[in-house]
This record gives C-alpha cells, structure tokens and sequence, in this order.
C-alpha cells in the first residue's frame, strides 16, 4: 500500500537532496520546489482545507497561541506561502498603538501573490512586508526579529540545518522559533489509513482538484522523507537554539516545535 521509499543516501552523495522520494543534483531541489508550489498557488488555500479536512487550521492556531503575539512583535514567516500564518499573528495584534512589523518570506512568488491578494481581500495592507527569499538565505540582518515562524515549509527546504542556521541567525537574543511540520510517523492504530490516504487519495484529490496528481504525491513522500520529531528537536538544537520543545498534534500526523535563541 505505502510505496517503498529508497534507501538512505550513500555516503558521499552530498551534492545530492531528496525531492519526494526521487534524488535530485541539490543545485536543481530549490527550482523544482519553486516550480511545484508556483503550479498549486492557485488552489493552495482550498486544496489545505479539503486535504486535512480543515484540521490544518487548529495546528496553525496551536502554533500561533504558542507565540502567545505582543503588540511591537517583529515576526520573520518563513515559507509563509499565502500567509495563514502571518494573517492569524497580525489578526491578534493589530489595533495596537504600534502593532509590530510581519515579513513574509516564500521561494515560490506565485504563493507569495495569492498571499498579497489575500490581504488586499481582507484589508489587511498595514503592516506586512511579502518577499521572495530561500530560507536558506534570508535577506534580512542578524539579530532582527522577536520571532521566527515555519509552517509546513522546512521539509521543503534542500539543507534543513542552513535554514534552521538562518532562523537562529536573524533571531534576537531572547527570540522565539515556531515549526509546523508533519511527521513520517503517526500512531501504529493510524498507520495503515493514513499510508492509504497518503498515497492513494492524495494524489487523486489533486488530480481532481487541480489536474496535478505529481505534486500531491510529493507531499506525501516529502513527509516520509522528513526526519522524525525527535531528530528534527536535536537538529534544532544543534542550530544552538535552547529549550527545544516538541508537541504532536493529532496522533502524531504533524508536529510543533519551539525553542529560545538565548
Ligand atoms: C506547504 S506550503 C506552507 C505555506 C504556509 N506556511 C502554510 O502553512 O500554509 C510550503 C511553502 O514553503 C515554501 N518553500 C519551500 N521551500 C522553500 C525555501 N527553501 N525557502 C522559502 N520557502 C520555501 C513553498 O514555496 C511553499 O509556499
């Protein structure tokens, strides 16, 4: 039911990353990645709420009641695509004498579109600043934000330790870092379902949603491919972030990390 991923890479295949569970030159991941989310940006918003049955929205707001936002926030939303997360942050402190300042960051401008067309739609147009930027190299100073948040998007990304690099980097001192991200695991009881959604109603919910069966069945082997909450927790702290905590969410299926840059 659930398609054999391949083998861990050799040793020495470094110039090489995982695109699904197909290996790709590194140098190419970023525009296949780029390319992927371009097609879906369209249906992106509606395709999260069919996919996950609108559950994808309590995760985010879990993330998002862990920021615990402050008025004057200064907020990094890397992978920010069309802006959930960012739209739910600026919901809580706008209205404030001096709310705070959102940048968004994407690899995919087509994400980043829709994102800007979601805030004129909901008036939101004070306050946010839309970039296109690699998370592996954010175009912003060192020691710039009070928070980093990453929804969904780190396992994207070609060198996960260079984000998470960058996410300590443009952190202040005392600021917080935010991850969203699935799990390759879920619970034995949900295992066998959640394969047969994965990797047979997935894809068939892209093919009929947006004629595109490819890019659904790479979600589903990205996620495999991504390492296992505990993992990911010691990678995060080998970025030097402290106090590293790990939440699953809904029987293990996604996610949430937190961590201090001290
Ligand atoms: C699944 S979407 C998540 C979007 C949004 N955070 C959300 O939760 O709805 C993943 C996003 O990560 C972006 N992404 C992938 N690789 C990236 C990278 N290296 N740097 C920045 N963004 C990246 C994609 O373009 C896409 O918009």
């Amino acid at each position: 039911m659930r398609p054999d991923p391949p083998s861990e890479p050799p040793e020495g295949a470094k110039d090489e990353a995982d695109f699904g569970f197909k290996r790709v030159p590194a140098g190419d991941k970023p525009a296949l990645v780029r390319t992927l989310f371009d097609g879906v940006a369209s249906r992106y918003d509606i395709m999260n709420d069919l996919m996950s049955a609108g559950i994808h929205r309590l995760w985010k707001t879990a993330l998002v009641d862990g920021l615990a936002p402050r008025p004057g926030l200064t907020l990094v939303d890397v992978a920010g695509g069309t802006g959930d997360i960012t739209f739910r942050v600026h919901d809580r402190i706008k209205g404030a004498v001096a709310p705070g300042r959102i940048t968004v960051l994407d690899l995919s401008l087509e994400m980043i579109e829709h994102g800007r067309m979601r805030a004129w739609d909901r008036g939101t147009l004070e306050g946010i600043d839309w970039l296109v930027a690699d998370a592996e190299a954010l175009p912003l100073g060192a020691r710039v934000a009070d928070a980093y948040t990453n929804a969904f998007g780190i396992r994207n990304v070609t060198h996960t330790e260079r984000a998470l690099e960058e996410a300590y980097r443009v952190l202040k001192p005392g600021g917080r870092f935010l991850c969203l991200e699935f799990s390759p695991r879920v619970r034995p009881i949900l295992s066998r379902a959640y394969d047969a959604y994965s990797f047979r109603v997935l894809p068939l919910l892209g093919e009929l949603v947006q004629g595109d069966r490819e890019s659904y069945s790479y979600l589903a082997e990205s996620i495999r491919r991504f390492p296992e909450p505990a993992r990911f927790a010691e990678m995060i702290a080998a970025a030097g972030f402290a106090r590293v905590k790990v939440r699953l969410l809904s029987g293990g299926i996604a996610a949430l990390f937190s961590a201090w840059r001290l």
